[in-house]
């Protein structure tokens, strides 16, 4: 298949509304990730992307909405049956990067969402998803526009990079700002629980509601699948659970690891790693944001691919206060490097 490239221009847009309509992948920028879109209605155009992207069907995708009507047919009851602290979030936050997890109307295919009587469904504020969505004049599925386990794409080159030959059309848009994807807040049950972090941090949104919003119990704890008691690096982020696999998500190519502690103790940390790979013929690369959350958001995930596509070996990433947003790209950090951390 031939992927076509599409500009940001109207008539463009208008043409991967038509792709979306009639049953086809588009990738597109939002303010968070690129995302792989398709008709969030269309089983079969659904399933088509769990088998672009290499993606298992049991996780479930965030439907993408234009406008707060649309959301009438996506929820149980409609609109109305919502309750107040969820009006309170769409009218303050949305359009934005926050994805509410709320529960599904039968309209929802069981693809879509993985099979769950919940719908994950958020409002992106990035102009050209707007336009795209009203383009194709209903609501669009859309995962990151990444092969699975890749870190995700924040630019039109690292989608093509995993996805040409795979989908139907890019539109190539600009670097996305935030550079890291919503925060899934979980609008369920008795407390709102968020299930990943992201730029919209757990303290934020606890002002916006005048309450407090919780962490998922694991977004606290290192995955069983990763922790190994044996190491003991993680004791001091982590109470490692069980021995077992290594786990990888947003993993590029290169080994990587996370270094926490001072400033100081990641420069001295950071010269013994690199000079130990270098003896062995690797080459090394730092990351340090220092404290900037924001920065390191926009750029983590692209620092990811442009480091493998430069061939580097070992990556060595300062660790960042796990507050605020600094938790959320730390979760990204941690994941990346199979919560290899030191
Ligand atoms: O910023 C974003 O959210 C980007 C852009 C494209 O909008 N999208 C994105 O989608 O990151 P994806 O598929 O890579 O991640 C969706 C996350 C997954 O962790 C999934 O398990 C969770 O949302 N999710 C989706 N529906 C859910 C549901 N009904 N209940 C709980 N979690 C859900
Ligand atoms: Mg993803």
């Amino acid at each position: 298949m031939d992927t076509l490239r599409l500009t940001t221009n109207e008539s463009d847009i208008r043409r991967a509304g038509e792709i979306i309509r009639s049953g086809g992948l588009v990738a597109f920028p939002t303010e968070t990730v690129y995302g792989l879109g398709a008709d969030a209605l269309n089983a079969e155009a659904v399933s088509s992307v769990y088998k672009a992207k290499g993606r298992p069907s049991d996780n479930p995708m965030i439907v993408h909405i234009a406008y707060v009507a649309a959301l009438d047919e996506l929820v149980a009851g409609g609109i109305h049956a919502l309750n107040n602290d969820v009006h309170k979030l769409i009218s303050r936050l949305w359009p934005g990067p926050l994805t509410l997890v709320l529960p599904k109307s039968d309209k929802v295919p069981d693809v879509t969402t993985g099979g769950l009587d919940t719908v994950a469904v958020r409002m992106p504020s990035n102009g050209t998803a707007r336009s795209l969505i009203r383009m194709a004049e209903r609501p669009i599925a859309a995962p990151s526009a990444n092969i699975s386990g890749r870190p995700s794409p924040t630019t039109a080159d690292d989608v093509l990079e995993d996805m040409d030959g795979r989908i139907d059309a890019v539109i190539m848009g600009e670097m996305c700002d935030v550079g890291i994807e919503s925060t899934v807040l979980d609008m369920t049950g008795d407390e709102p629980v968020i299930l990943r972090p992201g730029i919209l941090s757990k303290e934020y949104i606890s002002d916006v509601l005048g309450r407090e919003v919780i962490y998922d119990q694991a977004l606290l704890e290192i995955p069983d699948e990763v922790a190994d008691p044996g190491k003991g690096v993680a004791d001091t982020l982590f109470r490692p659970k069980s021995p077992g696999m290594k786990y990888k998500h947003y993993a590029p190519k290169a080994d990587v690891v996370v270094i926490t502690g001072s400033a100081e103790r990641f420069k001295l940390r950071a010269r013994e790693l690199g000079l130990e790979a270098m003896k062995q013929g690797k080459r090394a690369a730092i990351i340090d944001y220092g404290d900037d959350a924001n920065q390191a958001a926009h750029q983590f995930f692209a620092d990811l691919r442009e480091l493998d596509r430069q061939g580097y070996d070992f990556i060595l990433i300062r660790s960042m206060e796990q507050k605020g947003k600094g938790f959320s790209v730390m979760n990204r950090m941690l994941k990346s490097a199979g919560y290899d951390v030191e």
